[in-house]
Order: C-alpha cells, then structure tokens, then sequence
C-alpha cells in the first residue's frame, strides 16, 4: 500500500475574486502534492472557500446581493482558478456545505462535553479584515498590527479555554521542532505562546453570517474555529479519515498564529492527533507593499495565465522568490526570470539536441556508439541524482531550489553540448556523435519527467514527443528505464515561447 501524504491549502475568503496570493497558496501546494504522486504516494490534496463571517457578510451588504448569493457566485470563480492554474485538487470544500457546518457544530459539543468552552463576556477590540480579537496592547496607533481598522465589540460570547493550552503548546513546539517551517515562524510563534495565551473568544451575536451554537442559535460560531476544521470535515464523512494527520499546511504568514496556536490547541482539547508541519510562505508584493484587496494593488492570475500560459505563472511563482520569503512582482522580472530559465536554457536545449537528430540522424534517437567517457558520465549523474536531491529540497518545502536543480542540470547539458559539439564530430567521428546525442536525449528525458510538477504542460511536451508516459513516476528514472534508441522523433516544436517586452 502506497503511503499516504495529506497536504491542504488554506481556504479562501470569498470576499472578492481570487489574486495572485490565492494562486500562490495554490499552485506551491499543487507543485507539492504532484511530486509526491510522482514519488509514489497516494495523495489527498485539499482546497476550498471560507464563506463565513463578517469580512464576507460585510463584502456581501456591500454589493447588495443576498450574503448566500454572494459567496454562490464568487465561488465558481476560485474554482476556475484552480482549473487556469492548472491544480489537481482532490476535493474542495466550502465551509457552507452541510458536511462541514454538522462536522463543526459536532466539534462544538464535543468541546463543550469537554468543558473546554463556556460563556462570559467579550470586551475588546476586532479587526475585521483579519477577522482576530485585539487587546488595547496589541494594537499599534489604534489599529491591528497589519493596519487593518479595529472597532470596539462587547458581546456575550463563548469563550475556548485557550489559556490552559500554553505549556502543553510549548512542550509540543519542543518535542516537534519540524512543526513549524521556516525557523523565523517557529520563533515567532514560541514567543507569541510566551507572552501568555488568554482565553479566546469564539462565538458572535451581532451578526448571523455564520455555523450557529448547537441550542445557541443566537451565537455564531467564530469564523476562525469554524474554517480551521475544514482540514478534517472534509475527510471525515467517508474513508478518508485515514489521511489524518496531515502531512502539511500550506498557509500564508499572516494567517500563522490560527494555525500554529489556536488550531493545534483545539485539536489537543479534543484528542485529535496534531498536523505533521504548518508552512508558512511569504507575500507578494506590489512596490513593496502586500498585494491585498483591500490595498487594491492586486494582481489578477487571470489576466497573468491569459497572456502567458499557466506554466510560466506557476514557474514566476514557484522559482522567482525562495519559498518562505516575501517576493516583489514586477512584469520586468517575469519575462527576464521565464526566458533565461525554461526559454534559453531549457527550451534552447531541447531545440539544439533534437533539431540536430532530427536533421542529422534520420530523425532517430541515436545509439550509444563508443564507451562513455568522463563527461558523458558526469552529465548522466547528475541527471539521475537530481531526484535524490529534490526530494531532500521538497521534503523542506525549499521549492526554488528544487527547481534550481533542473536548472542545473540544463545548464550542464548545454555546457556539455558545447564541449562536445556535435556539429564538428559529425565530419570526424560520427560513433562519438552519435554517443553525446545519446546521452544529451537521455538527459533531456530525465528534464522532462522532473519538470513535471512545476510546469505540467511544458514537460508534458517533451514527454509525449519523446514517446514517454504522461505522469511518468520518478522510479523511471533510472537508467534501467534510459532513452529508446531508434526512437522516431517528430519535426521538433518549441517547447518554451519566447517573452518580449511588448506584445
Ligand atoms: N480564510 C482565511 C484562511 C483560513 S484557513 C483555515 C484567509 N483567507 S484569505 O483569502 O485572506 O487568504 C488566503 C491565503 O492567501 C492566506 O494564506 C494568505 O496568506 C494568502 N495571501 C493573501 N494575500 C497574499 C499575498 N499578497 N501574497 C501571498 N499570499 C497572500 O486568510
């Protein structure tokens, strides 16, 4: 039986259509989630909207539709998202289902029988945007610290004995330093629990866009409580629940302390076994300021995947900042990042080895003709190493780097090319020709299948005009499976499009 590897997204306020940051959680999880079904594993990968409360109830009164009608026609749109970005989601779940609003009002009595909640009084401060509870200490110049207003609440409210959790979070911390990724979060996060947990409101009652108190109905149960338990109402209804724990969070940095304090907090109130390891990835930016809605300095992944494709926006994305690190978008650093790596080093590749088979070799993958020597050997390491050292890189979420590898090995492949040149062997030795076009195709084949999980249509390409599986697992590249000689290839088509500046 193949192991299980469950990885989520976070879920998506429906507050407006999706951005470049939406993309950004989808596509780093999608690019994790295909390479591990390509190294073997049966994977379940979860996605979804987060429709409750009162950031969507107040988008909703905004736009005068019926809060209900709202999240129902923005939905189509974060699911189309995932379709141009060309994601493989195996479920998404919107917290509006029946499924996941009986899963929470189940956890709500669970929590109570566990006499984990009972009921007092909020008095406080609420940001909206954030949908978070602020003491006046916290507050930096009057507002939340990611500037988002506050207003002043005082409302019965339930409360989630959250303060009991601190030692027993920080023993957890302690004994699972992988918990939280990278370091920077996990210290963050440590001395967040320091500074003392209080306990956390988690009802409302002046508004109603949300999962009611079981026998409560006047309380709404806090949104953050609610959408948390996506990751398992999504999995509990059928036999799914295998899947649990999960092997990774994918969230943004912002949404940090719900995932690595309230949610494994909830999860301990309750005997349910902890997530394996939260990610938290950086923002994107647009002038050096986070690119949100409610800045209004977002950019569409619509518009991006209508003019370039969505394998260039998945690899701007995935290789332009170190996962983990804030990125700067700019039009200038996309087209400059998508040429030099899959356009001339790539792309450029592929066309020199196999317009010159084609043109020079009866159109055939070459044999191997004389003995491998040195480089020939140095270049076919490194190609079935890279793998070896890919999944080390994906294995700590360091998703650029993985790529870098590919890139590394492209790099070579054009150095060794140019060593070699094949151009002058086919007047002097046509065996040694015929030998480093062997081996190039090889390495070209071993490019294809690791490109897979970043760009799928690009290296689906190459894959299917070297007569190689869709999807071919990575156990296939070894030399066992090598390149078939006498393969017939096709007039050879260019894989990866130039950019220019201007259309
Ligand atoms: N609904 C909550 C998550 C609940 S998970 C149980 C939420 N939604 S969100 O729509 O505001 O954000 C979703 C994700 O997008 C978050 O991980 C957030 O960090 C990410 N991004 C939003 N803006 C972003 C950028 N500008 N850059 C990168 N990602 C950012 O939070």
């Amino acid at each position: 039986m193949p192991k299980k590897y469950y990885i989520t997204t976070p879920i998506y306020y429906v507050n407006s259509a999706p951005h470049l940051g939406h993309a950004y959680a989808s596509v780093s999880s999608d690019a994790i989630a295909r390479f591990k079904r390509l190294e073997g594993f049966d994977v379940r990968f979860l996605t979804g909207t987060d429709e409750h409360g009162q950031k969507v109830e107040k988008a909703a009164i905004k736009s005068g539709v019926k809060t209900k009608d709202f999240v129902d026609s923005l939905v189509p749109e974060f699911r189309s998202m995932l379709e141009y970005m060309n994601c493989t989601n195996d479920d998404f779940i919107r917290t509006t289902e029946a499924r996941h609003i009986q899963y929470v009002q189940n956890i709500w009595r669970q929590l109570h029988k566990r006499n984990q909640i009972y009921l007092g009084k909020y008095c406080g401060w609420y940001s909206i945007r954030d949908e978070a509870f602020f003491s006046e200490e916290e507050l930096v110049d009057g507002k939340a610290p990611s500037g988002a207003e506050v207003e002043w609440m005082e409302e019965e409210s339930y409360f989630f004995r959250l303060s009991q959790w601190q030692e027993k979070l920080l023993e957890f911390y302690d004994q699972n330093p992988d918990f939280i990724y990278p370091e920077t979060r996990r210290n963050e996060v440590i001395s967040f629990v320091k500074r003392g947990l209080r306990d956390l409101s988690v009802s409302r009652t002046s508004f109603k866009w949300g999962i009611q108190v079981p026998e409560r109905g006047n309380h709404i149960i806090y949104v953050w409580l609610d959408a948390l338990f996506n990751y398992i109402s999504a999995i509990s209804t059928n036999d799914l629940i295998d899947y649990w724990p999960c092997n990774l969070h994918i969230i943004g940095k912002d949404i940090l302390i719900f995932h690595c304090v309230y949610w494994p907090a909830f999860l301990m109130s309750l005997d349910i076994k902890l997530p394996l390891k939260v990610f938290a990835h950086g923002w994107w930016l647009q002038n050096n300021e986070k690119m949100s809605k409610s800045l209004g300095n977002v950019v569409s992944p619509s518009d991006l995947v209508q003019e370039f494709g969505s394998d260039y926006v998945r690899y701007f994305l995935l290789r332009e900042v170190i996962f983990g690190h804030d990125g700067n978008y700019t039009r200038e650093a996309f087209i400059t990042r998508i040429n030099s790596d899959l356009v001339n080093n790539i792309g450029n590749l592929f066309q020199r080895v196999m317009s010159f088979i084609y043109k020079h070799c009866e159109k055939k993958i070459p044999h191997k003709e004389s003995d491998f020597i040195l480089e020939d050997q140095e270049l076919l390491q490194s190609a079935y190493k890279a793998l070896d050292k890919m999944i080390e890189m994906m294995n700590n979420q360091s998703i650029h780097n993985a790529i870098g590898v590919i890139i590394d090995l492209g790099n070579k492949s054009n150095a060794y090319i140019d060593k070699c040149a094949p151009w002058h062997l086919k007047n002097s030795d046509t065996r040694r020709m015929n030998t480093v076009l062997y081996v190039l195709a090889e390495a070209i084949r071993v490019i294809g299948i690791l490109l897979q999980p970043f760009v799928p249509e690009g290296a689906a390409k190459i894959l299917s005009y070297l007569g190689i599986n869709q999807c071919e697992l990575f156990t296939k590249i070894s030399s066992e499976f090598a390149i078939k000689s006498e393969y017939e290839i096709g007039k050879p088509e260019i894989i990866f499009e130039r950019l220019y500046a201007y259309k």
